[in-house]
């Protein structure tokens, strides 16, 4: 089933938990702006030499460089047949610009879904999150473990700890998510494309929540 969302919330609110969970039911593109800087980071190119210090550091990277990012990947066609953008936009000047390059491109965004959830919880997860740095997939203790202690279930890789989910750097994530990414919900509720979901619970629970409101919004348009 076609679908165009994009995924809003906190750091650890498990935007890319459930993302990667409904792009493989649904058969659409995942696409992870944190994952995509991860990999230029480890690299080494140009991408990854301007986006370090600030992700080291919790801050945003510049807009130019990820509505460019975007752009690309929307011009290659990779959106065509639906997509999750799974943490972009994340200003309200990357969420104009992407209005912008839909517009464009004839594409229309079908719903902005609002992860919701509380910081102790994300300080919680965030400080139990190990990730693989191959396959990206990641793993919590203590509820969601790999079946080898330390190694990815996938591919054997070793698992790693994420140097923003330090605790400093996570309450600076929070801060700078109140500050520059939060304005972009009242973005999304003008535009009456908002869906908010009670992320608290379990992924299962979660992620049934989820594919409720993704098909009201199926029967919505
Ligand atoms: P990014 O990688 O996007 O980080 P984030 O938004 O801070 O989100 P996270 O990946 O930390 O959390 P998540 O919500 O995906 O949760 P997850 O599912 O992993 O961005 C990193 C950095 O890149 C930014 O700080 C910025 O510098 C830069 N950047 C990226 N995009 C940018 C943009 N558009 N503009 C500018 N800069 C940008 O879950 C977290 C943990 O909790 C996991 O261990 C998971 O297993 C566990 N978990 C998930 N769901 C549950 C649950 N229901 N119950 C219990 N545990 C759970």
């Amino acid at each position: 089933m076609k679908k165009n969302l994009v995924f809003l919330g906190p750091p650890g609110s498990g935007k890319g938990t459930q993302a990667v969970k409904l792009a493989q039911k649904l058969n659409i593109v995942h696409l992870s702006t944190g994952d995509i800087l991860r990999n230029a980071v480890n690299d080494g190119s140009q991408l990854g030499k301007e986006a370090e210090t600030y992700m080291k550091n919790g801050e945003l990277v510049p807009d130019h460089l990820l509505v460019g990012l975007i752009e690309s990947r929307l011009a290659a066609g990779e959106l065509k047949d639906g997509f999750i953008l799974d943490g972009f936009p994340r200003t309200v000047p990357q969420a104009k610009s992407l209005k912008e390059m839909f517009v464009k491109n004839g594409v229309s965004l079908e719903a902005a879904v609002l992860f919701q959830v509380g910081d102790d919880e994300i300080v919680r997860r965030l400080s139990g999150r190990w990730f693989c740095p191959k396959c990206q997939a990641t793993y919590n203790y203590p509820t969601n473990v790999p079946k080898q202690e330390g190694v990815c279930d996938h591919d054997g890789a070793q698992l790693q700890r994420r140097p923003d989910d330090e605790e400093s750097v996570v309450r600076n994530r929070l801060e700078v998510y109140r500050r520059q990414t939060k304005p972009i919900e009242d973005f999304y509720r003008n535009e009456s494309l908002l869906t908010e979901i009670e992320a608290e619970g379990s992924p299962e629970e979660v992620f049934q929540a989820l594919l409720q409101e993704v098909s009201k919004v199926a029967v919505k348009r």
